[in-house]
């Protein structure tokens, strides 16, 4: 697997070992690599003729500044997971050779980007955009696969790939689990004992609210999720929504909606972690 940091050398990398008639599918990551993002190596393998994966800490997507600076970062243990998976190359960028001056731009994604993720973490999903605008202007994959834990981030991509008209094929993977059910992250590594012992009761709640749904209004079934987080100490939910799975428009009537998602963000202690479902 060739490691590059370099925009020049990734230039090269392409040249030498992208031929226009291969497909190129790319994974990009803020590293910290658990066993979901080397499920999206793997589709991406399935998928293609060559896999490149993108480690790097994006500043400009945190809008806490603690969180960025206690984001955990294992470069070398996540290249050895990428080696070991067959990956082709991976791109290791510095932040001066991703934004060699502040970025600027500024997206405007309406509706979407003013719900959940977006409206608790302004400025997120602009920094996402920007960063994967980068990458695939630079990288030019065919393909680019996402874990659809991070749902509304794969709608982003996807609506920003369609207003910049990028050649690029945005997929969507599905969660990959701890065997009680906690979605895997790399923001799991920074949990206690106690509250890894406790964060599977998202999943346990989404899995109740997947099966009971039809028995409750979209409202009343937020509160039937709430009511699984209330009495644990350890647990601070941020917003429990029940949602158009296109839209993430708060659904009021079922058939209002093609799909439904449920999308939870809660915190344990100072970890938020965010988690969902498809119900229909
Ligand atoms: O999902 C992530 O890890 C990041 O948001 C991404 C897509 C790599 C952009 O920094």
């Amino acid at each position: 697997m060739t490691i590059i940091n370099k925009i020049s050398e990734l230039e090269i990398w392409l040249r030498v070992n992208h031929r226009d008639h291969e497909s190129l599918g790319f994974v990009p990551t803020m590293g910290a690599l658990h066993r979901g993002h080397l499920s999206l190596v793997r589709y991406s393998q399935a998928d293609n003729h060559r896999t490149v994966c993108s480690i790097f800490v994006n500043p400009i997507q945190f809008n806490r500044a603690e969180d960025l600076a206690k984001y955990p970062r294992m470069p070398e243990e996540d290249i050895r997971m990428l080696e070991r998976e067959g990956c082709d190359m991976v791109f290791l960028p510095s932040v001066e050779e991703m934004y060699p001056e502040k970025p600027r731009q500024v997206y405007r994604f309406g509706p979407l980007e003013e719900v959940m993720e977006g409206a608790f973490r302004p400025g997120h999903f602009n920094g996402v955009a920007i960063v994967v605008n980068r990458f695939f202007r630079m990288i030019r994959p065919d393909k680019a696969y996402f874990g659809l834990k991070d749902y509304q981030q794969y709608l982003i991509i996807k609506e920003m790939v369609r207003q910049d008209q990028l050649p690029v094929e945005v997929i969507g993977c599905p969660i990959v689990r701890e065997s009680d059910g906690l979605a895997m992250s790399s923001r799991n590594l920074r949990l206690s004992e106690k509250q890894r012992a406790t964060a599977p009761v998202i999943f346990r709640a989404l899995s109740a609210a997947r099966d009971q749904y039809r028995s409750h209004t979209p409202e009343s079934l937020e509160n039937y999720i709430l009511r699984f987080f209330a009495d644990i100490p350890e647990c601070r939910p941020e917003y429990v929504s029940v949602a158009n799975a296109d839209t993430l428009q708060p659904v009021k009537h079922w058939s209002d909606a093609r799909s439904a998602v449920v999308c939870v963000a809660a915190y344990f202690g100072e970890i938020r972690l965010i988690d969902n479902i498809l119900l229909y």
